[in-house]
């Protein structure tokens, strides 16, 4: 990141996907389904990445995607073909979202908030751009227990720097859960993924009237 706010982590774009891919055949898939079940309207797919999500949407809405680092942007382009949604891709960060009020009937993050570099700004703009009654779902990991918890704060500085900003004792869920825009429709933790990076947190949020 940037001391302006403006990603560009060549590196991690480029070793993003082959990373990951052992990681989402065997532990993401099920839940990139879950984010993306029977959606239908306008979705925004906030911090896209490489593009992840895209294949799980199934046609019936018309899918946004915001990603505010250009080497990321540039592999999500090459996603837009394995997408049955027709995907809009904009250069936007989470905190300042180019959308009007009560736009989307559904945004779907996966993994961003634990980058992102202000959470209460980021859940602020999505709360913004989510139609009252419309989903906010998340998957994001979170701060462990005990010694894990201990390992992630050691480790975290240079997590950080080779992560592509990545923060791992963010409390996000808890956070999400106490926002008072929006009820809980469902959030479940899972002792998932290999300490620095476990467990993740998933859920759906609904937004108030
Ligand atoms: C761990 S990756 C997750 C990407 C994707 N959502 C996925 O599921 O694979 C985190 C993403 O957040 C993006 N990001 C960084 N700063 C951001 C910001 N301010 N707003 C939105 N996304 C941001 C990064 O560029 C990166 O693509």
């Amino acid at each position: 990141m940037t001391e302006n706010g403006d990603p560009a982590h060549p590196l991690f774009a480029m070793i993003y996907d082959p990373a990951m891919a052992l990681v989402e055949r065997t532990i993401l898939k099920p839940h990139r389904e879950y984010l993306a079940r029977d959606l239908t309207g306008t979705v925004l797919d906030l911090g896209a990445g490489t593009g992840a999500m895209f294949p799980y949407f199934d046609g019936r809405a018309s899918v946004h995607a915001t990603e505010p680092d250009r080497h990321m942007r540039d592999r999500a382009r090459n996603r837009f073909p394995d997408a049955a949604s027709e995907i809009e891709l904009h250069d936007a960060g989470a905190a300042d979202l180019p959308f009007p009020d009560d736009h989307f009937d559904a945004v779907v993050s996966s993994m961003v908030f634990c980058t992102v570099p202000d959470v209460a700004a980021s859940l602020s703009e999505v709360r913004r751009v989510v139609r009252p009654g419309g989903e906010f779902r998340f998957l994001e990991h979170v701060a462990d227990d005990g010694w894990r918890e201990a390992v992630q704060t050691t480790v975290a500085p240079a997590w950080k720097r080779l992560a592509g900003g990545c923060h791992l004792t963010r409390r996000t869920a808890s956070l999400f859960a106490s926002n008072e825009a929006f009820d809980v429709v469902e959030m479940d933790r899972f002792e998932l993924g290999v300490t620095p990076v476990r467990p993740f947190v998933r859920g759906r949020l609904r937004r108030r009237a």
